[in-house]
């Protein structure tokens, strides 16, 4: 009854290049479906650098912004809206920190996301070596955290407007039927 009570909302979750390079994207559904939430749009996609910018308007004045834009036009990624009560923030619960390395294990960033990107990553990290153009900033580790997550109901509904074109979001509810069991 309270949760009845509570809003339902829609949040934006994109598997990153990195998730679809490394063969993540049915483990990553999966974690939010059997989480009880509504699958209401979803499809694979490569984005323009124009679109990366807009996602990520609010971290243009950032050091890392022209790196964390090239990370995610560099290759497809996965672009989801997810419905149900509380989603945004049960949805950043499961996605887990920002830096995977202080990701905690069971949420997706904890289990799936690799410390660093490459080999080369660990060696600058350990101050061995300068960190090359290809590096994602963390200081000197990746940011290839697998997954994005809108982080309000607000950014929610404007990320999904963002991302998806009209028509391409199914409007279904969960059916009440025996076989459902
Ligand atoms: P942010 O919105 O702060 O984190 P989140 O994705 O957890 O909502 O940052 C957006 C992305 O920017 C983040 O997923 C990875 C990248 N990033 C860096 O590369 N370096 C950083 O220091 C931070 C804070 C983020």
């Amino acid at each position: 009854l309270v949760a009845s009570m509570e809003q339902v909302d829609q949040t934006y979750i994109m598997i990153k290049p990195d998730g679809v390079q490394r063969g993540l994207v049915g483990e990553i559904i999966s974690r939010f479906e059997k989480k009880g939430f509504l699958l209401k749009g979803l499809k694979l996609f490569e984005c323009t650098k124009e679109l990366a910018e807009e996602h990520y308007k609010d971290l243009r004045e950032k050091p890392f912004f022209p790196k964390l834009i090239d990370y995610i036009t560099s290759g497809p990624v996965v672009c989801m809206a997810w419905e149900g009560v509380g989603v945004v923030a049960s949805a950043r619960k499961l996605i887990g920190a920002t830096n995977p390395l202080q990701a905690e294990p069971g949420t997706i960033r904890g289990d799936l996301a690799i410390q660093t990107g490459s080999f080369s990553e660990v060696v600058f990290a350990l101050g061995l070596l300068k960190p090359c153009k290809e590096s994602h900033s963390y200081g000197k580790l990746s940011c290839r955290n697998v997954v994005h997550g809108s982080d309000s109901p607000e950014n929610g509904l404007r990320e999904i407007e963002l991302w998806f074109k009209e028509g391409e979001l199914c409007q279904w509810t969960q059916i009440q039927a025996p076989w459902l069991r």
